[in-house]
């Protein structure tokens, strides 16, 4: 039995008001769409047909290799989309047709699987995948026979006040035969409140003609659709909790896991410790021992065993182990913190190499340096690294201790165990060792705070 696949992606999505095509709209950190060609791909179709809209580039651009589109001129209906895509799709007796909405993305490889084995089980013409939800409201009702078997689906603008009362939904998710499929859908008028043609009559098409219909039922939560913004984020909410779920059974601790917000790319080892208000992203990975938050954005970045961050802004960074990072640090890309290194509060790091056990401890501007190993940098420093044209480099050799409000300006060095005066404008390498100093010296002038007195009540 070869499957053949298609996703109906072409709809207009004008519930969601909003600029991106709806299928693109991410959830957990992927497009939508992407969650259900992951799912379908699961039960290895030869054929993978994605039906998408007239001009949907930002659509076409994130298909996988090995996903069709075929463009849907006019948006008349999910049965219409289909038509579009059997163009496309050569059918032997053998086939059967998988059909999935791009709005779907909660739908689970394992009911996909489970769809299918019922299908070939029964030999039916359609297999729909069906739920009972608290609120059926907007999905299409599966109306049963005296029997229990499945009838029709008439969706909820069609309903009335009877067919309203069914919770059992219709999750737009089915497999059909491919010898059947093609007469069917010719068959599926638009006489209907949206005078829209409904992929969903095709159930009562088959089933008038004798032909078997089953319906495997799942969790209401995989059948929810995407329509409008307020569903989107409850589908992401599911999303959220699936994937916290899933690492705190793999001994990540969460102290609250509804405020943890971690994509699907990420990587986490046991022991990792997270806080209320973190964001992880990208191709962020997390060691054990690490401990996130609160209030921390991770990007793209590498963090070492027993790191700790909070309230901090990290994008494409390397943090050691040991490293501390905050409060209210942001690391840019390129910066990279050595192992007990530290970044602390208010501190800007980006393309540097902060060395092992070397501190950054307050209110600096790190940018294109490199800081040797346990070398110390004051509060206040800032590395000039931009002359208006070019950026150049600062070299802090190990040990170093920059002195307080030291501005170094590139091209720059200052040696191993060398130190730089507080206030200083260091222009010219310090050799290992020294002090470079450049400031006017103090002068002590006594008697001052009498004399201006006395100047003051005179006038
Ligand atoms: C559809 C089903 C409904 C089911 C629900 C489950 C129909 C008529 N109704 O309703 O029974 O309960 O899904 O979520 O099928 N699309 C196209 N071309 C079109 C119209 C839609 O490709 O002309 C695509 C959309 O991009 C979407 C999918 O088909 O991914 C479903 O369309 P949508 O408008 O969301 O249908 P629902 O009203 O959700
Ligand atoms: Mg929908």
């Amino acid at each position: 039995m070869a499957i053949r696949a298609v996703v109906l992606g072409a709809g207009e999505g004008s519930r969601m008001k909003s600029i991106l095509p709806k299928v693109i709209h991410p959830v957990a950190g992927r497009p939508m769409i992407e969650w259900v060609l992951n799912a379908t791909a699961s039960l290895d179709p030869v054929q993978t047909v994605v039906v998408v809209k007239p001009d949907a580039d930002q659509v076409v651009a994130m298909l996988p290799d090995g996903a069709t589109p075929v463009v849907q001129p006019k948006q008349l209906g999910t049965a219409h989309a289909l038509q579009y895509a059997l163009e496309v799709i050569p059918l032997d007796a053998e086939d059967h047709v998988l059909v999935v909405p791009a709005d779907t993305p909660l739908i689970t490889s394992d009911t996909l699987a489970e769809m299918a084995k019922l299908h070939r089980r029964t030999g039916a013409a359609v297999t729909c995948v069906t739920a009972n939800m608290e609120d059926p409201t907007g999905y299409g009702r599966v109306v049963r026979d005296g029997w229990g078997r499945v009838e029709r689906i008439v969706e909820h603008a069609d309903t009335n006040t009877h067919e309203r009362e069914i919770n059992e939904i219709n999750g737009g998710v089915y497999m059909f035969d491919g010898s059947l499929i093609r007469e069917a859908v010719a068959r599926v008028e638009r006489d209907n409140v949206q005078g829209e043609y409904y992929l969903p009559d095709m159930v009562a098409i088959l089933g008038a003609e004798g032909y078997g219909i089953s319906a495997y039922r799942t969790d209401a939560e995989e059948l929810s659709g995407v329509n409008t913004q307020d569903q989107l984020a409850g589908v992401a909410e599911i999303f959220r909790h699936r994937i916290n779920r899933a690492w705190m059974r793999d001994g990540v601790w969460m102290q609250d896991p509804g405020r943890v917000y971690i994509n699907a790319s990420v990587r986490l080892e046991a022991g990792v410790r997270i806080l209320p208000g973190v964001h992880l992203e990208g191709s962020t990975s997390v060691a054990e021992g690490a401990e996130l938050g609160p209030d921390c954005f991770i990007k793209d970045s590498r963090i070492g065993s027993g790191a700790r961050i909070w309230y901090s802004v990290l994008r494409g960074v390397s943090v050691g182990a040991d490293a501390e990072v905050g409060p209210f640090a942001s690391l840019r890309p390129g910066a990279e913190l050595g192992d007990g290194a530290k970044a602390g509060t208010f501190v800007e790091v980006k393309n540097s190499v902060v060395g092992a056990r070397a501190k950054v401890p307050h209110l600096s501007y790190v940018g294109d340096a490199e800081i040797g190993e346990e070398a110390n940098v004051g509060a206040g420093t800032i590395t000039a690294n931009y002359d208006g044209y070019d950026k150049h480099r600062t070299r802090i050799g190990s040990r170093a201790q920059i002195g307080s409000n030291t501005v170094l300006v590139a091209p720059v060095e200052v040696g191993s165990e060398a130190y730089t005066g507080a206030g200083s404008a260091i222009t010219r390498d310090v050799p290992d060792g020294a002090l470079g100093v450049e400031r006017a010296s103090q002068r002590e002038i006594p008697g001052y705070a009498k004399r201006r007195k006395a100047r003051h009540e005179a006038e």
